[in-house]
């Protein structure tokens, strides 16, 4: 059989970057919330078992009416990775695949949700979607000066769900529990473990997200979407 594979989505970002006032996860996008586009996404990949979504704390009722009775919700925590954490918890005993993805990225196709499950189930540890870059890169100092131009050409942009074997993103999270050094993915806890970690082709739609632009450009990738399934297969 299948090993099952179980999804954590870390939603509970207050999303200033965003504005509005709202949560992020539950900004209108499409007349729908963010949160449940990318767990209509979710719910579509065909690999996915178990969903768990951690929510803004005073939300959590809100959130699970909301998604319905299929995914669990539970209290998001003070940092991403406290979100993370705490949902990694709850997960089905019998979970042996999870991937990470965030709330904020709503657009994010079932295919590449199902990519990054079949790469961790072919025997990979961790796995993450990437894309190259658009714009080159440099490294600043404190007063903003440039220190250096990493070659772009090694540089890839890292979007989310990322994989990984349940043991491996329980250890990586245990380690981080015992020194707390700052990462900023999920694949990096793994990475200080040691662990090889896997790329596959990432999606322009998986975009997070982030500014109120954003908001712009995903209310118009839907409207496409949906002019494009209104129309139907082309004969
Ligand atoms: O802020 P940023 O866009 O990097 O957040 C990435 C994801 O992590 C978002 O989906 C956000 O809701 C989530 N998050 C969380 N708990 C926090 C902070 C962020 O679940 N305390």
């Amino acid at each position: 059989m299948t090993p099952r594979v179980g999804v954590v989505v870390p939603a509970a970002g207050r999303g200033e970057r965003l504005g509005g006032g709202v949560p992020k996860a539950l900004r209108q996008l499409a007349g729908r919330p963010m949160l449940v586009h990318t767990v209509a996404a979710l719910t579509a990949a065909e690999l996915v078992s178990q969903i768990v979504v951690a929510a803004p704390p005073t939300l959590v009722e809100v959130v699970g009416r909301l998604l319905g009775p299929d995914v669990k919700v539970l209290p998001g925590g003070a940092e991403r990775v406290d979100s993370v954490r705490g949902a990694l918890r709850v997960l089905d005993d019998d979970i042996r695949v999870v991937l990470v993805h965030d709330a904020a990225r709503p657009l994010t196709p079932p295919s590449l949700v199902d990519a990054v499950a079949s790469a961790v189930l072919a025997g990979a540890p961790a796995v993450i979607p990437v894309l190259p870059l658009a714009d080159t890169v440099k490294e600043i100092d404190a007063d903003g000066m440039v220190v250096r131009t990493p070659p772009r050409d090694g540089l890839r942009a890292v979007q989310t769900p990322q994989g990984f074997r349940r043991e491996v993103i329980e250890a990586a999270y245990a380690r981080h529990e015992d020194d707390g050094v700052p990462v900023t993915d999920d694949a990096g806890l793994a990475e200080r473990l040691g662990v090889p970690v896997t790329t596959v082709p990432g999606a322009d739609e998986a975009f997070k997200v982030t500014r109120p632009a954003d908001l712009v450009f995903a209310e118009a990738m839907l409207a496409r979407r949906l002019a494009e399934s209104s129309r139907g297969p082309a004969s």
